[in-house]
């Protein structure tokens, strides 16, 4: 999105293979059928992957980087100190990342991994294949050793497609994870587990409950970044939906709802306004206070984690948290 396919350098790498198992054609079928089910139901919804085009990455970058934003940096101290532990307990020859990004936080486990001798091979999954392709390429280059095979797809679709072999270890950090709504999570989790082999294991971030003001500051930063981010969705939509979205009339609402125990990130119509989405042929009124919902974010108890998993047909190995007790990152292995 955004950029000229043709500006990129596709030269062929030879440690670097690749997989699409989303095309152009795919993601253009799911970004129309999301947006019409989202904007014709009430209350209205959007899908929170499609605030990921360069410009939303970019803000998501910098939102990481927020003094408000705890998350990125409490699961860097616990990788930081835990991924020796976390490559001896599993002896993996395989990294296999969901939502990899810019594989920040990955070259904690590649190093660790390496450091252990038993790394072989590098497998970052994502739905953006200009950020893979340049993240991989760069991964790549840094482990001269490695062989790197990056797939482009969707992980609520496509873990059971997983390349297989080796013994692998699955990571999905960052507390993505809750982002999925808890049929959808139960689902994701079920097609990991069936992934599962003996030798293989399962490595999740998860934010975790606490206070709320903490919390709803973490997604309602003082210098409007994650303003930004959530309007980004509408501006994705009028580039590739030939929308009309005035953006500055929608307001950021960022609130934790303890009876779900997520955050929801909204957009508040500050009026009454018809937009109308033109490739969809689509005309949407909002009243004026009406919310669209584009993002829940759910926060977890250890509990909670345990549950889940073993409702998933797995167990719980080993949890560690970070000192403050913000964040944690939890394997799993096949039950
Ligand atoms: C990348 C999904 C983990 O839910 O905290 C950050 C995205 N949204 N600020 C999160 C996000 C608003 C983030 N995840």
């Amino acid at each position: 999105m955004h950029v000229d396919p043709l500006a990129l350098d596709w030269r062929p790498h030879p440690r670097v293979t690749w997989d699409v198992l989303l095309g152009p054609r795919d993601l253009r079928r799911a970004l129309e059928e999301d947006v019409r089910h989202g904007l014709t139901h009430k209350p209205r919804e959007l899908p929170p992957k499609y605030f990921y085009d360069a410009r939303g990455s970019r803000l998501f970058d910098a939102i990481t980087r927020l003094p408000e934003y705890y998350p990125t940096r409490r699961e860097r101290e616990i990788l930081s100190t835990r991924a020796p532990e976390i490559a001896a307990r599993t002896g993996a020859d395989t990294l296999l990342e969901l939502g990899s990004g810019t594989s920040d936080k990955t070259r904690l486990l590649l190093e660790a991994l390496s450091a252990g001798g038993t790394l072989r091979r590098f497998v970052p999954f994502d739905v953006d294949a200009v950020t893979l392709r340049s993240s991989t390429l760069r991964i790549a280059s840094e482990y001269p050793r490695l062989a790197v095979h990056a797939v482009v797809g969707d992980f609520e679709r496509h873990v059971p497609l997983l390349p297989q072999g080796g013994r692998r270890l699955i990571a999905f950090l960052g507390g993505t994870v809750g982002n999925l709504a808890p049929t959808p999570r139960a689902r994701f989790l079920a097609d990991i587990a069936a992934q599962l082999g003996p030798v293989d294991a399962f490595l999740l971030g998860t934010d975790l409950v606490k206070d709320i003001p903490r919390l709803e500051a973490a997604y309602n930063d003082s210098q409007g970044v994650t303003a930004e981010f959530n309007r980004n969705v509408l501006s994705v939509l009028n580039t590739e939906l030939d929308a009309d979205f005035q953006l500055e009339q929608f307001e950021h609402v960022a609130r934790y709802d303890a009876r779900q125990g997520w955050i929801e990130m909204l957009l508040r119509s500050t009026e009454q306004q018809t937009v109308t989405v033109a490739d969809l042929d689509l005309r949407v009124q909002f009243t004026a206070g009406e919310l669209l919902r584009t993002e829940i974010s759910a926060k977890f108890t250890p509990p909670q984690i345990d549950r889940e998993i073993e409702a998933a047909g797995m167990r719980t190995e080993a949890r560690w948290t970070d000192r403050a007790g913000d964040f944690a990152v939890t394997l799993a292995v096949s039950a």
